[in-house]
């Protein structure tokens, strides 16, 4: 993992799928053109911009809800479909700034296009044959249909913002640098261009230092051109959406079948006192230590990336065995991560790394007040997010994402599956996901 973007690479099946249509931004790119996408997109997700991105996730939560609550009493919800529109939502506001509303409309006609483009890129991705590569045969699924219409709004949206900044001299005002959404901060910093500059929010986010230094001491090259933000847009939304929603489904399923684990859940959420109005991005981000240790523990034993494909791009030496550029190589993150014991936490009743404890990142000081220990990376104990310098820069949203709408949710509801669910079975599309629908009855908290 960590010889990537130059020695190493991912292996190009699903990232011909992504190109195929049209889609050409970080997640795809090697080499030197990886470093200017990151040093471009890294930014504009690092820990200072979530701020502008925290409404968007508090307003989709409240929309939750609130549909959750039409739902009489008891009534069984499958809970997968609405998650996954309330993820695109979310990554759709804080994006591109457009208010698709999925949860409550299914005719948004972009939403349905990327929907659209996610299927595509899964079927693709599966497909034993590049068809869309055969003459008369590019568009036999519908794929080039749905990305030029796709891009035709992104262009708009990326036009109207640079007459925008024309029409104000290229000076953007006090009150238009509060709040600005993804698009238009990739913009800004494109404009800019890249001074080679580099401080460690600026490159990676908050995720992990040592990225930094990786990255800082790659050779940097001025005259390679950044991809525009066009392409990157379209890269977060799909890097951003389907792992999300997974991460959230798979948290509700282990709260939901452990009433234990709901009720102190759910207290520390009743004794925080706070509701959708007042909880706040620190919040999210630094209280519920209950909270995230289940994050934690659920993406560190059931998240949406439990291993990569990946091949050399020139020889390489791994554990004494020379491999060949093009050979194929299975990254068993979640897999390797639990043999770094070293790195994880034992549980309350000594539980090892190769169990599923949702208590295991909690510690108490003297005073029996409650905190979480933060999962590292360094020996590669935990690694839902990837390792080395391509470790996800979307980590901090994920996590404002998730524990706010957890939070939401337990406060409102008292959750469980319905009698008799058939077992959950996981898929790996795009990322390792649910293939049946997780059916929870939801009764509403006094
Ligand atoms: C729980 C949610 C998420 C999980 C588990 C997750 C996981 C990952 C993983 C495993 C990688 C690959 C890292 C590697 O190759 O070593 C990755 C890359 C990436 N993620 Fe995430 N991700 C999540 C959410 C997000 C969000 C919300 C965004 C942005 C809106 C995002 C944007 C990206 C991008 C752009 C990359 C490519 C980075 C690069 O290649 O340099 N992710 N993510």
């Amino acid at each position: 993992m960590k010889l990537r973007p130059y020695k190493v690479k991912r292996t190009r099946k699903m990232g011909n799928a992504i190109e195929s249509l049209d889609v050409h931004g970080l997640f795809n790119a090697e080499g030197d053109q990886w470093k200017i996408d990151r040093r471009i997109v890294g930014p504009t997700l690092n820990k200072n911009h979530l701020q502008d991105y925290f409404h968007h996730i508090k307003l989709t939560s409240n929309r939750l809800i609130t549909k959750w609550d039409k739902e009489k009493d008891g009534t069984a919800r499958e809970v997968v479909l609405d998650l996954s529109k309330c993820s695109l939502d979310i990554t759709a506001l804080s994006i591109l700034g457009i208010d698709f509303n999925s949860l409550n409309n299914s005719s948004h006609e972009l939403a349905n296009d990327i929907e659209k483009m996610f299927e595509t890129l899964f079927k693709r991705t599966l497909s034993p044959v590049p068809f869309w590569k055969i003459p008369l045969c590019d568009n036999l699924d519908g794929g080039r249909d749905v990305s030029e219409r796709i891009f035709s709004v992104l262009r708009e949206l990326v036009r109207e913002y640079k007459k925008q900044k024309e029409q104000n001299g290229g000076v953007i005002g006090e009150e238009e640098k509060r709040a600005k959404t993804c698009l238009q901060k990739l913009i800004d910093i494109s404009d800019d261009g890249d001074d080679g500059r580099l401080d460690e929010d600026r490159v990676i986010g908050n995720v992990s230092r040592e990225s930094f230094f990786l990255v800082a001491s790659l050779p940097f090259d001025k005259k390679l051109t950044p991809i525009a933000p066009l392409f990157q847009l379209l890269t977060l939304l799909i890097a951003g959406t389907d792992t999300s929603s997974t991460t959230l489904a798979a948290c509700l399923w282990e709260i939901a079948n452990d009433p234990q684990l709901q009720e102190e859940l759910y207290q520390e959420v009743a004794e925080s006192a706070l509701d959708m109005n007042s909880v706040s991005l620190k919040d999210a981000m630094d209280g519920f230590p209950r909270l995230h240790s289940l994050l934690f523990e659920v993406l560190r034993c059931k998240g949406p990336a439990p291993f990569f494909f990946l091949e050399p791009n020139e020889p390489v030496e791994i554990k004494g065995q020379v491999l060949k550029p093009g050979t194929v190589i299975c990254a068993l993150t979640r897999n390797l991560g639990e043999k770094a014991a070293n790195e994880i936490p034992l549980g309350p009743n000594s539980e090892g790394p190769s169990e599923f404890c949702p208590r295991r990142w909690l510690t108490s000081d003297q005073s029996d007040s409650l905190s979480v220990t933060q999962p590292t990376n360094r020996y590669g104990g935990y690694m839902p997010f990837g390792n080395g310098v391509r470790v996800c820069p979307g980590a901090s949203m994920a996590k404002a994402e998730a524990i706010t709408v957890l939070f939401s949710i337990l406060r409102r509801f008292e959750i469980a599956p319905i009698a008799n669910h058939p077992p959950i079975r996981r898929v790996a599309r795009f990322t390792d996901t649910f293939d049946n629908e997780i059916q929870l009855t939801l009764k509403p908290r006094p």
